[in-house]
């Protein structure tokens, strides 16, 4: 059982049975309107853009009874004063029931928790961590398969800096799951979270035998180099043409934002499965403020 009033940090804090837990809460939330966090108050506090993980969060909370307050701009914030983010997370304590934050610095959220007194719950701290993503994506997986053990999935594009494919591919270690790792060299897997038995490749047609293909943006803002990211942006185009090329049941996952992975022509194909995937989400980000909170 998730215990109440916990930190989400990191994907290995959680087991199968949490995740079965929060999959049966966002199938029950779909169909039931309930208003579990009445009363309640939830803190979004985005020190990085976002659309998706603000916005569901903040539609999770408010579905279920609580309001919302926070920011998404830090330049309309006391940070560009020069605030420090424990002051922040200090005084947004007083503010609020739970926070969700993210933030460009790895390990950012977890040096939150220690401070903090409320859940706070990890939206993204920079190419480390994003474990409520990775329980919708688990949740699109489960949807469309009816089970997570026994895929095949290959996972394309920014590797090296994709917090959603770290947070993944630790949870995926809890299932038998087969991994194929297709990015360029300069992007590859990071080495602590690859296993022997997986597939490390740059080849895209190594997807073509997947249940999954789990496409990523290839991300300008983690780049130290600009040029390094203009000769590797491009490296990985998903077309209709390859799409129509997949396993007959194979579904196509994307975190979003998509910049040019993803041919704008693949959306209408029934295997793309991102939007649905996205807006899911408001269910498992319900069931976990649920979890947590309710
Ligand atoms: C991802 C992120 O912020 O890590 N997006 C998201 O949360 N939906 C992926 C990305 O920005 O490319």
């Amino acid at each position: 059982m998730i215990q109440k009033k916990r930190h989400v940090i990191t994907i290995s804090d959680f087991t199968k049975e949490d995740f079965e837990q929060i999959f049966q809460r966002a199938d029950y939330l779909q169909k039931e309107n309930v208003k579990t966090l009445t009363g309640k108050i939830i803190a979004t506090l985005f020190f990085e853009p976002s659309t998706r993980t603000r916005l569901s969060f903040e539609s999770a909370a408010q579905r279920l009874g609580a309001t919302t307050l926070g920011f998404s701009d830090i330049h309309a914030t006391s940070v560009v004063k020069g605030e420090s983010l424990a002051h922040t997370i200090k005084m947004v304590n007083g503010y609020a029931d739970a926070i969700v934050m993210r933030h460009p610095r790895d390990g950012a959220a977890k040096y939150a928790s220690t401070i903090s007194k409320i859940p706070i719950i990890n939206g993204g701290d920079g190419a480390n961590q994003h474990p409520s993503q990775t329980m919708l994506d688990l949740y699109a997986i489960r949807s469309h398969f009816g089970k997570i053990d026994g895929i095949k999935i290959a996972m394309i594009g920014d590797l090296k800096y994709s917090r959603v494919l770290h947070s993944l591919t630790t949870a995926l270690r809890l299932y038998d799951a087969q991994i194929t790792f297709i990015a360029p060299e300069e992007l590859k897997m990071p080495q602590k979270y690859t296993r022997e038995n997986d597939t490390q490749t740059t080849d895209l047609n190594a997807a073509l035998n997947c249940d999954v293909i789990y496409s990523t943006r290839i991300q300008k803002e983690r780049f130290t180099d600009l040029n390094e990211y203009n000769r590797l942006k491009d490296t990985y185009l998903i077309t209709e043409n390859f799409t129509n090329q997949l396993q007959p049941n194979a579904i196509i996952l994307h975190a979003l934002p998509i910049v040019n992975e993803i041919d704008t022509k693949v959306d209408k194909n029934p295997k793309a499965k991102y939007f649905k995937q996205a807006n899911d989400g408001v269910y498992v980000r319900m069931a976990l403020l649920d979890a947590i909170l309710g």
